[in-house]
């Protein structure tokens, strides 16, 4: 099976390709002076099944037109069989109509993918489990939380998990008991137009404590950010935070850097810019390629 990518995570095609020793397709990707993309599958023979990598990150618009060219171009190629590898789905976090007269736009972007018609979708920690259900074609929905939880298994490093907000109560749930220790709620408030993130209070013992915090994405930093700098002023000793996605929105790095983070995990979801690699903070990143090889194998 050979692996195409897209412009956004050519890194983790890389991994991928090389964890299952598959080669990696030809693609020339080049976009008009008018801004229109263009795909070329400069492959002699395109294989009958092939696996297309795309995050849906850095500018997410053109990243899916760039996925729906090159899965429209590799089969007109000949590949019957598309599996499409999208490690971070833009727009699942536009997952409800949050006021009157928004769009449900992680539908409208499910749609649009499902029109050149991949044969299979392998994802991985969507940012609420029913976005699925927005798809009619076979979805294989990956968690990375095992790496971070083998990591912590490891390194000892932890008293508590925490909760950033409600919407990460399960997830995090689920891992305190896994990992057998005690689980914090921190109840968060955003402001729908600003966007501002506010700490309105924290449940259970920190004073002292070793917190991990755990989170789907980051965006703009504000959850996070915010969430360590009230855990440190209420006493925690040292906080860690694991999260899948980074979206590396720019000047996002600048600032989980000035917080009172210690320690930050990340995946290789989405590729890390070259304006966040010079920052002080270094996140320690993680390998998805793994567990989405092991899939592709299992398909
Ligand atoms: C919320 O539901 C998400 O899981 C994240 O906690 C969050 O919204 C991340 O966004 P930001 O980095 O902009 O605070």
């Amino acid at each position: 099976m050979q692996i195409f990518s897209g412009s956004t995570n050519k890194s983790l095609a890389q991994k991928i390709a090389k964890e299952l020793d598959f080669p990696l397709g030809k693609v020339e990707l080049s976009e008009f002076p008018n801004h229109e993309l263009r795909i070329w599958v400069k492959e002699k023979k395109v294989d009958k099944e092939v696996a297309v990598v795309q995050s849906f990150a850095g500018d997410p618009n053109k990243a899916i037109i760039e996925f729906c060219l090159l899965v429209d171009a590799l089969r007109r190629c000949g590949a019957h069989h598309i599996h499409a590898i999208i490690p971070w789905m833009g727009y699942c976090i536009q997952d409800k109509i949050f006021r009157p007269g928004e769009a449900l736009s992680a539908r409208v972007v499910a749609d649009i993918i499902q029109a050149v018609k991949p044969t299979t979708i392998i994802t991985v920690d969507l940012h609420n489990d029913s976005i699925q259900g927005f798809f009619s074609i076979p979805m294989v929905h990956l968690s990375a939380t095992p790496l971070f939880i083998e990591y912590v298994k490891k390194n000892n490093s932890v008293d508590c998990v925490v909760a950033p907000d409600v919407g990460a109560l399960k997830e995090t749930t689920r891992i305190a008991h896994v990992l057998d220790l005690p689980l914090v709620i921190v109840n968060k408030k955003r402001d729908l137009k600003t966007g501002e993130v506010t700490i309105v209070s924290v449940s259970g013992e920190i004073m002292g404590k070793r917190a991990l915090i755990m989170d789907d994405f980051i965006s703009t930093g504000g959850t996070l950010v915010q969430t360590v700098n009230y855990l440190k002023d209420k006493g925690v000793k040292k906080t860690m935070v694991a999260v899948t996605h980074h979206l590396f929105v720019e000047g996002v790095q600048k600032k989980l850097a000035k917080s009172a983070l210690d320690e930050f995990h990340i995946t290789d979801t989405n590729e890390m810019p070259e304006e966040a690699k010079g920052t002080r903070l270094k996140p320690h990143i993680m390998s998805v390629s793994g567990i989405i090889a092991e899939a592709l194998r299992e398909l």
